[in-house]
């Protein structure tokens, strides 16, 4: 069962609900083992500059920041399926988050990252970089425009597969505020098979991380769209796995 801390009303402070995470040791996902906590958590207060501090990144946008399509671009544009993908960010009461840096990062259209450790046979693509940011608008949104990235193989167990996925950051006004998470894509059965999702307990949150084809913004003989909106707390919560012991 989830927490019922979406009855408040008005301005309550909205506790984490740990059942809708996963727990922090999931052995399936082998990295989890070494890294999950093996103490007590200690809850440690944030520092006057981790409040107050500026944040990287909200005054040095570029005009390419949110278009994957054209800020690598060397010899010409990505192959792949060109898409957009947009959506808002709420908080636990439904009210658009304002101004939050948004940054996603992810593979290429053959599954294949812009890494020097990475290790998977599928080619680079030179005009790929696979990084961009944007700032949520006054109703709390974002958009971006990319090339869809194909699954990758990943050392896990035996011949393990990521389905296809963007990585995405939530930095709201301190360093402190920093929300990470993954999105994947409507329809794709990779993702009911991947161990990094299968340590989500709940389906429904699971389906939270799935983007839905959106037909009306797609662009007719140039993009797909696909919707994608993250909710910071309460009863709709995003999962957010950089917060999987429930702080
Ligand atoms: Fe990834």
């Amino acid at each position: 069962m989830r927490n019922e801390n979406s009855s408040h009303q008005g301005g309550s402070f909205y506790q984490r609900d740990r059942s809708w995470h996963p727990p922090a040791f999931t052995p399936d996902y082998k990295t989890s083992v070494l890294r999950s906590p093996k103490n007590a958590l200690l809850s440690l207060g944030n520092t006057l500059s981790e409040m107050t501090g500026p944040v990287f990144g909200h005054n040095m946008l570029g005009p390419l920041d949110n278009d994957l399509i054209l800020n690598y671009v060397q010899t010409g544009e990505p192959i792949g399926p060109r898409i957009i993908v947009h959506g808002q960010v709420l908080d636990e009461d439904a009210r658009p988050v304002r101004g939050a840096l948004v940054e996603f990062w992810q593979a290429n259209a053959g599954g294949r990252y812009r890494h020097k450790k990475e290790s998977y046979l599928a080619a680079i693509d030179p005009n790929f970089g696979g990084c961009g940011r944007t700032i949520t608008d006054d109703e709390g949104r974002y958009w971006f425009r990319t090339i869809k990235p194909g699954p990758y193989p990943w050392p896990n167990g035996v011949n393990d597969w990521r389905p296809a996925h963007i990585h995405f950051s939530v930095f709201g006004h301190a360093f402190a505020q920093r929300l990470i998470t993954q999105m994947y894509f409507e329809g794709d059965p990779m993702i009911w098979q991947c161990p990094i999702v299968m340590g989500i307990p709940s389906r429904e949150a699971v389906e939270q991380l799935v983007a839905g084809l959106d037909r009306e913004a797609t662009l007719p003989m140039d993009t797909m769209a696909y919707k994608f909106d993250i909710v910071l707390r309460g009863r709709r919560s995003t999962l957010f796995e950089n917060r999987m012991e429930g702080n």
